[in-house]
């Protein structure tokens, strides 16, 4: 009776230590999994986007004012010769059909008037956040928000906002006070809900084309997305100051048709089976013409609920290919790994916490010594940074 109760808990012990190993090794191949993975997603986009379809037009190619504002109804049959001549002649003369004209209930509108004896702004940050979200903001208000001048090149940075939809009054009353002291948030009286993402997203441009129109580029950038301005700068300082989109593209991402899927869309909100290319949401960057033409364009197209979707569908109006470059991680692969951050020019999935020691982290880091440890996600990006 003893030894079979002993020999039951050696086997227990056994047990354990073979689920502990296996744990283990579990994490490891996890972890080497999600690199590789990682890995193959970028290949796969270089691969995609060096095949940047110039024939895209040809799937989406409108017709006309007609058509303009129904997505669904664009034809996808007109050749790309045919496209382009349309779009010479191309004129919006439609109808409206979004409404953008809320009212502001905080505006920092004076923040682009800088003083004639300097350059204008060069890159305009926008933030789109929640009203809810004040601890993330104080962290994104230290690391971009303070930001004025790199390289001689004048950067703002400005919140962008919907009204609460809970305790609405206490929340604008807290709203107020950080509003005076920071002068940095742009709060419209909208609904700020997860559904609003693409009507945020236009009140952004709107507030960019309207108080900061001599910016040469506006920067959409998420609350998790640390940006590398050592990186950015020199970027856009070479970068066509016209017609002008750059981010991570998509450029024949599929909509989902499972219905059980939180991104389901269905035949009605979009029938293709591509979506037109995009630079996909957590950063990208306009040339201030490319913001105005899709400000204008946007108001004649039906909403769609992706943001970064619906920025595309303009810019497939607008015939604006968005240029595609690897340094915009969208997969995070960086993480905080100062070494990584170096090399991109923004990084996706950063925690507060995190985005709060990146950029100290990165001063102190010794380049020689321990960027070893990051070799393989080096040569990852040593791809893609030309
Ligand atoms: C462009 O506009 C002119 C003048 O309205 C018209 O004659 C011509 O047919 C148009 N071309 C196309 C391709 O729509
Ligand atoms: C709204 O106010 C109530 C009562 O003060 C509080 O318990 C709740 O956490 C608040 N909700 C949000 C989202 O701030
Ligand atoms: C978006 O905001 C508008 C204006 O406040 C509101 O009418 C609408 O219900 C909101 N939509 C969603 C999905 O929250
Ligand atoms: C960086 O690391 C290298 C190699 O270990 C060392 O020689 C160098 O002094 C370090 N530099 C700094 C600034 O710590």
């Amino acid at each position: 009776m003893a030894k079979k109760y002993r020999n039951t808990g050696r086997k227990r012990n056994v047990l354990l230590l073979f689920l502990l190993v296996s744990c283990n090794v579990f994490i490891l191949m996890a972890t080497l999994y999600q690199l590789l993975e990682s890995k193959q997603l970028l290949e796969e986009s270089v691969t995609a986007s060096t095949e940047l379809t110039n024939d895209v037009s040809s799937y989406f190619a409108g017709s006309g004012d007609d058509e303009f504002s129904d997505p669904t109804q664009w034809s996808i049959t007109k050749t790309q010769e045919q496209f382009s001549a349309i779009l010479s002649n191309y004129t919006l003369t439609g109808s409206n059909v979004n409404n953008f004209d809320f009212p502001y209930l905080f505006n920092p509108s004076g923040i682009c008037n800088v003083p004639r004896s300097i350059n204008n702004v060069f890159v305009l940050m926008m933030t789109p956040i929640s009203p809810l979200k004040a601890d993330k903001r104080a962290v994104i208000r230290n690391v971009r928000g303070r930001l004025k001048e790199v390289d001689g090149y004048q950067i703002r940075h400005v919140f962008v906002m919907g009204r609460p939809t809970v305790n609405v009054s206490s929340i604008l009353n807290t709203l107020k006070l950080e509003s005076d002291t920071f002068m940095d948030l742009v709060v419209l009286d909208f609904d700020d809900s997860y559904y609003n993402l693409t009507l945020k997203t236009m009140m952004l441009l709107r507030w960019a084309v309207t108080y900061c129109p001599n910016a040469k580029y506006v920067m959409k950038v998420d609350d998790d997305v640390f940006v590398n301005l050592d990186n950015l700068i020199p970027l856009l300082s070479e970068a066509p100051r016209e017609g002008y989109a750059v981010g991570y593209v998509y450029v024949q991402s599929k909509p989902i048709r499972k219905t059980w899927n939180k991104w389901y869309v269905s035949e009605e909100e979009w029938s293709y089976e591509f979506y037109p290319p995009y630079p996909t949401g957590p950063a990208y960057v306009l040339s201030m013409d490319v913001a105005r033409a899709v400000l204008k364009s946007a108001r004649r197209i039906r909403m769609f609920r992706m943001e970064d979707v619906y920025i595309g569908m303009n810019l497939l109006k607008l015939s604006i290919k968005p240029v595609h470059h690897n340094g915009f991680d969208r997969y995070g692969i960086c993480q905080s790994l100062p070494c990584c951050v170096r090399n991109v020019i923004a990084t996706h999935y950063i925690t507060s916490v995190r985005m709060a020691t990146l950029p100290r982290r990165m001063e102190q880091l010794n380049y020689t010594k321990s960027c070893h440890a990051t070799k393989v996600i080096k040569k990852i990006h040593r791809l893609e940074l030309s």
